[in-house]
């Protein structure tokens, strides 16, 4: 395991995303996860070059990279690391949706339908746009294009954590990936971060990659930005410190002076 610091209460660890979870108990107030979900065949394309894990015990696990966790195990750690009214913010795709869904209602409630406690809120998602402003289509293929992905929404028990913005964000489609697979947009999670976390609230970002969602919070926040990304990989943190590099202005000028 391997800590990089990079700034006071912002860091980058390189370890299992469940051990480092497993040290925040309930500390974060929100929780960023694009995880490393093995839909069957995703190994290998796609730009996925890094190591992928089945949903579940049942998953068959043949033609993934690590068996040695599942999602429900990584859903079950944010579970633990959320404070009380905390927030788990997760991307998803066409294969993961329904099943993240159904183990966040049958596990940590289901706030769509009882309207208290907590649990799974909603779905909202990000739509790709090209520089003209119409939907990308890039990524088509032959049954529709969805040119963006899911978003679901859950929170750990009643949450006085309220925000009207949207679920439901557009923003162009990340033209760089700094050498490192499924590369997210920023902006999206810059709305969620100011609607549903205070400046000095601690984020947790497990299987990190280059962390959009931590640098939302350090443009929306900056030096009151609190974080912690997690990934295995040390490549991952290479690609973070470039993205960082290139987005948030005070390290750019760092890095010129
Ligand atoms: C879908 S990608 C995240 C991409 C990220 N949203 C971005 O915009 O750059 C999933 C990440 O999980 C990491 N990962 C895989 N298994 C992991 C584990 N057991 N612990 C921590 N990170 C893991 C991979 O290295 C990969 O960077």
């Amino acid at each position: 395991m391997t800590t990089h610091e990079v700034g006071d209460g912002r860091s980058y660890v390189v370890a299992d995303a469940i051990e480092t979870l497993q040290d925040y108990q309930g500390e974060a107030a929100a929780v960023f996860l694009d995880d490393a979900w093995a839909r069957p065949k995703r190994y290998g394309h796609f730009g996925v070059e890094y190591d992928t894990h089945p949903f579940d015990d049942d998953q068959d696990a043949e033609g993934y990279v690590d068996t040695s966790i599942t999602t429900t195990e990584v859903l079950d750690a944010c579970y633990d690391a959320l404070m009380d009214g905390g927030w788990l913010i997760a991307d998803a795709d066409d294969w993961l949706l329904p099943r993240l869904i159904t183990y966040l209602q049958e596990e940590w409630g289901d706030v769509a339908e009882t309207y208290s406690g907590g649990g799974y809120r909603k779905v909202g998602g990000v739509t790709y746009t090209k520089a003209d402003g119409s939907p990308d289509r890039s990524t088509a293929g032959m049954y529709l294009s969805t040119g963006g992905y899911p978003v679901v929404f859950a929170h750990k028990g009643e949450t006085d954590r309220q925000s009207s913005e949207s679920a439901r964000q557009i923003a162009p489609s990340p033209r760089k990936t700094y050498d490192w697979g499924s590369v997210k947009p920023i902006s999206p999670y810059e709305s969620w971060v100011k609607g549903l976390v205070d400046p000095g609230e601690l984020i947790l970002v497990p299987c990190a990659g280059t962390a959009p969602a931590a640098l939302a919070a350090e443009k929306q926040f900056g030096e009151d930005a609190r974080y912690v990304c997690v990934d295995n990989q040390e490549e991952a943190f290479e690609a973070f410190k470039k993205r960082r590099e290139d987005k948030i202005s005070s390290v750019r000028q760092e890095s010129l002076s």
